[in-house]
């Protein structure tokens, strides 16, 4: 069994990409430039914030912080959104999610210029990316993407299954695993809520990638023996261990799933930084101007 280090290829991507912006800069270019908004004071969403903002400055990129209290108004924010499209010093920016129930978040997503919409979300991006066109990719499926690739897992003409069905890890990941490319060529199945062959599906695996949020799902008796298990689940448990009070716990039984695997991701330590490491890269893309 062999444990893909999300933290370590993080470290040597956020490595790669400071030395490109070195070199943007020694060509007498800015560093690129990512803001991001953030409506309220969630625990989860001012950490996640915070964690972009540092990898940022690992980066060499600027970054901007925008707060607004929970009580904003779509307008106010569709405002702010407007200002930042037409801001040519930033080039690309997020609007942290969840937003409070009175937004109408697909609302705030449309309004992004997709040129700058670094976290993929804009329906451009999603169907550009779908059809293989240059665009920017939804985080976590990224992540995935340059785990497999950098650990050299083979995926054309195997099975993978997806368990979950999300717009931002599920179905984009799903078309990125089939494409004619590598990572990809994969037969991909995707079950959800409603399939009643989770387990038997899973038995057929090759890859197995668990993004439904519910923890310890994946038991040791869903998985055949040398599958690859690709964990994105990170539902914070409460916890007397940990000082913040709460552990992060993945979708997989690691414990029991492990030993038969020949890869697996931890949780915490193997998607989870790959996902903001996904979005400094298309903060660079961003910044090189590479999507238009
Ligand atoms: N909330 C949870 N994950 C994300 C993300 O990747 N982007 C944004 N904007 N909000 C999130």
């Amino acid at each position: 069994m062999k444990l893909i280090d999300g933290k370590a290829v993080s470290d040597q991507v956020k490595k790669e990409i400071a030395a490109e912006v070195a070199k943007m800069l020694a060509e007498g270019k800015r560093a690129p430039h990512l803001a991001a908004v953030l409506v309220g004071h969630d625990g989860g969403s001012e950490t996640y914030v915070a964690n972009k903002i540092k990898a940022c400055e690992v980066c060499g990129f600027k970054s901007s912080l925008i707060r607004y209290e929970s009580d904003v108004t779509e307008e106010e924010l569709l405002s702010c959104i407007d200002k930042l499209n037409n801001d040519d010093t930033v080039d690309g920016f997020i609007v942290q999610l969840p937003l409070p129930k009175h937004i109408d978040e697909q609302k705030i997503v449309e309004a992004i210029d997709y040129r700058k919409d670094v976290d993929g979300f804009h329906p451009v991006n999603v169907g550009r990316a779908c059809i293989g066109l240059p665009s920017f990719l939804s985080a976590t499926p990224a992540g995935i993407l340059e785990l497999i690739k950098r650990y050299e897992i083979p995926t054309a003409g195997k099975h993978v299954v997806i368990i979950g069905r999300s717009n931002i890890v599920g179905k984009p990941l799903a078309n990125l695993l089939m494409r004619k490319d590598y990572p990809g060529n994969a037969t991909v199945t995707v079950v959800h809520s409603y399939s009643t062959d989770i387990k038997e599906q899973c038995l057929k695996a090759d890859i197995i990638v668990c993004a439904l949020g519910r923890p310890h799902f994946l038991t040791a008796d869903m998985v055949k023996e040398g599958a690859t298990v690709i964990d994105v689940g990170t539902t914070r448990v409460p916890s007397t261990e940990t000082k913040s009070g709460f552990k992060l716990t993945g979708d997989v039984k690691f414990d029991e799933v492990a030993p038969n695997c020949t890869f697996i991701t931890p949780v915490p330590g193997g998607v989870g930084p790959m996902t903001i490491v996904s979005l400094m890269k298309n903060t660079l893309l961003a910044g090189s101007k590479a999507i238009y």
